[in-house]
């Protein structure tokens, strides 16, 4: 069983089956290929620039201070160490599927699948996130209008009873209510009642992914068009910002530049790591460009780091404006131009944060109906998953499947659980496509990009030395209360022994360095996640696993493939009976 559970699929069937088209009529040709590196590397800024930067870089930025800029330069090169590997395997495997298909080739088929599962994270439950956060900015817009939604239907319950419970706490305590607290007595008092229960749902979260849905439905000819406009939109906003913000910067805010230390900076890092999520989505587009191999790795590499350049400089000029003590606030950007007087700038940059989650949901809910559409052909789905429109040419199933795990919860989840949720699921994704490159087999192409090669002999030793000076303390805490040691350090200590036995490996078997940092840097992200959102992670993983041993693995078309050749052997063995007669075994 841990043979088949761990069958590979070779580059060379992968790209067959996607020149060739399967014989069941799933095949790639049934899609349109009209994606070139320009449209790439704007659909990648697409996914990228949104929710993260318009919003959760507040919190980020309160912990860490202006030095949260420096968590943006170490984040942009984790992300670039994987980009380069997610770059190597978008040359080589040219096909939709992303991580997924990457992992059934380098690690063989039950690792594809968690990473199929996965990535279910990041683009479903990351889209629940950056819909709530449209709704938000959405709001403030209709609010510059004059209308006002009541507020039961702008918010999931979970987050409106907290909110009213700790508003009536401050009452009993004799406090003095603020503006949200006001608020949100009001929301409750006027939510309807139906049971004995108020009701509470997100309204424009789900319309706007039902119409996403619908764009992404009929056609990625559309979808490319939108997408477009929207990042050209977007992107002059973010520079219009930087530069308006740098006249109102005042260098004092810049001091102290680390306030609470790099720990505090490290508070950010799910947060931060959110906002640069996105550049691998486009991956999923493959049999949709007009040269996969040429332009997927140059889409990905160009849009992280137009993006990485406008974040740091977004960092800056924030940090800059006003206090970091100031910048606990969901609508950031906004905030510091209203705070200088401003506020024609804050309007127009929430109309702008609405045009800038569009397009981030608009690409998420393109990628995983094509992810499922691979594991489809592969037999870990059911057939309808990988269907392809007759008019449209979109898998269709997919498409309104996604739509429906989508809009349905963002009527009722609240955002902060589920953004953990997509950053560990992406960073998981991250360390096993930087893993694979290290175990795929070495390749002599012409054409497409190379990940170049430098020996980590001596370099990954360096760096593993100073991750052991640097946390010492944490390390000697975590080995002293190892019976009481909570979860988090527990995967701090898991992770110091796979940061040992990858050094050791990498002196020993001259492992390119660029692959085994993605790996390392990556999985140190990771561990920085809490620990709850693990636990779930957890779950999440365990009911994936159910779920292949009971459809996937019997249905693969790998165990079908065995099973023809197993049946051709005895045939063939039958055959020479007949002519030899019966053979002594
Ligand atoms: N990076 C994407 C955003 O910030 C997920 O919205």
């Amino acid at each position: 069983m841990s043979n088949s559970l761990f069958r590979k699929k070779s580059l060379e069937s992968i790209v067959k089956d996607s020149a060739d088209g399967l014989s069941d009529g799933h095949g790639s040709s049934g899609l349109t290929k009209v994606l070139n590196v320009r449209d790439l590397t704007f659909m990648g800024i697409a996914a990228v620039v949104g929710a993260g930067i318009f919003s959760t870089i507040g919190a980020a930025a309160y912990d860490g201070g202006p030095g949260i800029s420096l968590l943006f330069i170490l984040t942009a090169v984790t992300c670039g160490f994987s980009a380069l590997c997610y770059a190597e395997f978008a040359s080589r495997v040219p096909i939709a599927g992303s991580a997924y298909t990457y992992a059934y080739v380098a690690f063989g088929e039950v690792v594809a699948w968690i990473i199929g599962w996965a990535l279910i994270l990041e683009y479903a439950i990351g889209n629940i996130v950056v819909a709530i956060a449209w709704s938000g900015y959405f709001n403030n817009l209709l609010l510059g209008f004059h209308i006002h939604l009541p507020g039961w239907m702008l918010i999931d319950p979970g987050t409106a009873k907290t909110a009213f419970l700790s508003a009536q706490h401050t009452l009993a305590q004799g406090g003095v209510l603020g503006e949200s607290a006001r608020a949100a007595i009001q929301t409750w008092n006027s939510a309807p009642v139906i049971g004995g229960r108020h009701i509470f749902m997100n309204i424009p979260a789900f319309i706007i992914v039902c119409i996403i849905a619908w764009i992404t439905y009929i056609g990625i000819r559309e979808s490319k068009k939108t997408t477009n406009f929207m990042v050209i939109f977007k992107i002059a906003v973010v520079i219009l910002v930087i530069i308006l913000g740098f006249f109102f910067v005042q260098p004092a805010n810049w001091s102290p530049f680390l306030p609470n230390g790099f720990a505090g900076v490290l508070k950010g890092v799910s947060a931060v790591f959110y906002a640069y999520i996105g550049f691998d989505a486009i991956s999923t587009t493959a049999e949709e460009c007009t040269d996969a191999q040429r332009d997927l790795p140059k889409g990905m590499l160009y849009s992280l780091v137009i993006c990485t350049i406008l974040y740091i400089l977004i960092a800056l000029v924030l940090t800059g404006m006003v206090s970091y003590k100031e910048l606990m606030v969901t609508d950031p950007l906004a905030f510091v131009f209203n705070r200088v007087n401003q506020k024609w700038i804050g309007y127009f940059i929430s109309a702008s944060a609405v045009v800038a989650t569009t397009s981030v949901l608009l690409v998420f809910q393109l990628g995983q109906p094509r992810i499922w559409m691979s594991m489809s052909r592969d037999g870990l789905l059911p057939k309808a998953f990988g269907m392809i429109h007759r008019k449209y040419h979109t898998p269709w199933f997919s498409t309104i499947i996604t739509g429906i795990i989508v809009a349905v919860p963002t009527l009722f989840m609240d955002s902060g659980l589920m953004t953990q949720l997509t950053s560990i699921g992406t960073l998981f994704a991250f360390v096993l496509v930087s893993w694979g490159v290290l175990v795929l087999p070495r390749s002599n192409r012409a054409r497409g990009f190379k990940l170049p090669y430098v020996n980590g002999r001596y370099i990954v030793p360096v760096c593993y030395a100073a991750f052991i000076f640097l946390f010492r303390e944490r390390l000697g805490t975590a080995f002293q209360q190892l019976s009481k040691a909570g979860l988090e350090e527990v995967l701090f200590l898991v992770y110091t022994v796979l940061a040992t036995g990858f050094t050791v490996a990498t002196v020993i078997r001259k492992y390119s360095v660029i692959p085994v940092l993605g790996v390392l840097f990556c999985a140190y992200l990771l561990i920085e996640i809490p620990a709850i959102a693990w636990e779930w992670f957890f779950v999440w993983m365990g009911i994936g696993l159910i779920l292949y041993f009971f459809y996937g693995y019997r249905k693969s078309r790998l165990t079908a493939k065995q099973v023809r050749r197993d049946g051709a052997a005895e045939e063939g063995v039958g055959q020479k009976e007949k002519q030899n007669g019966p053979q002594v075994r």
